[in-house]
């Protein structure tokens, strides 16, 4: 099989067990489950969840051992969207292509939807049959460094306090691997450890980590770009937000062709350092090519 059919299958996967691990819309919190919903299901290149598939199969275990822990990354990568497109952070109106959450449900509904889609992401990395117990701690361990106040949270607060201002290179390569990179970095370590052959000491994570670093800085560095290379109708969401918000972004501090540049070095970068280990990484090295070469 081809990697393009062969990713086009996965994100099917992913939708499907998304689909099935999002309680029904009933019963207590209707409301608030069919925000849940909309959020989760309303679309996205599901990049984070597939990445934590391929990194479980690069170490020679069956992806299904990693679903758990992909659709409880997408959760909380569908929480961080909420809250990103919220009036009082970037006040986006829409997101994959659809009104954003808080435009449909309003902003009460959509905050407390965010937040029920992370402690949901970690109920389903506890409740797992696929995962053994130590391997649970190590998953939830990492994934909450990930998104709390030095990763994902910490960054945004960053990127809030940092619009108007103009900061260094290296302040705005620090907001981005929080904001962005901690928790794609973290769904492929995640992926490996999934795989129950990979250790946290080990060569093989260490690479994984290094690669995941990479990947995620990239992946922002382009989302800068495509925010101004990109239409609102490709992206999914609002063309020029940055700017709409003078966020700082590496666009301006480098420019369009020195930001490709950086964001293409580090993928070939990481792409070599997988090529030094017997990890089999065909497909995390095809999706991090995807991560440059996008437009939405
Ligand atoms: C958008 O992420 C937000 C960032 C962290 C840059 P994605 O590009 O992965 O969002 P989807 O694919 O639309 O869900
Ligand atoms: C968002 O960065 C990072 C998150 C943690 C959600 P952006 O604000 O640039 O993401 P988009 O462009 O709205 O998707
Ligand atoms: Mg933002
Ligand atoms: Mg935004
Ligand atoms: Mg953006």
């Amino acid at each position: 099989m081809n990697s393009n059919s062969k990713k086009q299958d996965l994100l099917q996967l992913v939708n499907k067990n998304l689909q099935e691990r999002i309680p029904p819309k009933s019963g207590v919190g209707k409301e608030l489950l069919e925000a849940m919903h909309y959020a989760v299901m309303g679309g996205g290149k599901r990049i984070r969840p597939i990445f934590t598939l391929a990194a479980c199969e690069s170490a020679g275990t069956n992806i299904l051992s990693a679903m758990d822990a992909a659709c409880a990354i997408e959760m909380i990568h569908a929480y961080s969207l909420i809250h990103d497109d919220l009036p009082a952070m970037d006040d986006d109106d829409i997101r994959h292509g659809q009104a954003s959450t808080h435009v449909v449900f309003g902003e009460a509904q959509a905050i407390l939807a965010g937040d029920a889609l992370q402690s949901l992401a970690f109920q389903l990395i506890s409740e797992s049959n696929q995962l053994t117990d130590p391997v649970k701690v190590s998953i939830v361990l990492l994934l909450s460094r990930a998104i709390g106040y030095s990763g994902m949270a910490g960054g945004q607060s960053m990127d809030i306090k940092t619009e108007q201002l103009k900061i260094s290179d290296s302040d705005l390569k620090l907001l981005h691997q929080a904001k962005t990179g901690a928790l794609i970095k973290a769904s492929i370590e995640i992926g490996g450890l999934a795989s129950e052959k990979i250790k946290p000491s080990s060569q093989e994570f260490k690479v994984l980590s290094t690669f995941g670093s990479s990947v995620g800085l990239a992946f922002q560095i382009v989302d800068d770009l495509i925010d101004v290379t990109s239409t609102s109708k490709e992206l999914g969401k609002p063309a020029n937000s940055d700017r709409k918000n003078q966020k700082q972004t590496f666009v301006d501090i480098l420019g369009l062709e020195n930001s490709k540049k950086l964001s293409n070095d580090l993928i070939e970068e990481a792409i070599a350092l997988l090529d030094t280990t017997h990890l089999r990484g065909e497909l995390l090295k095809s999706l991090a090519l995807d991560c440059i070469n996008r437009t939405r």
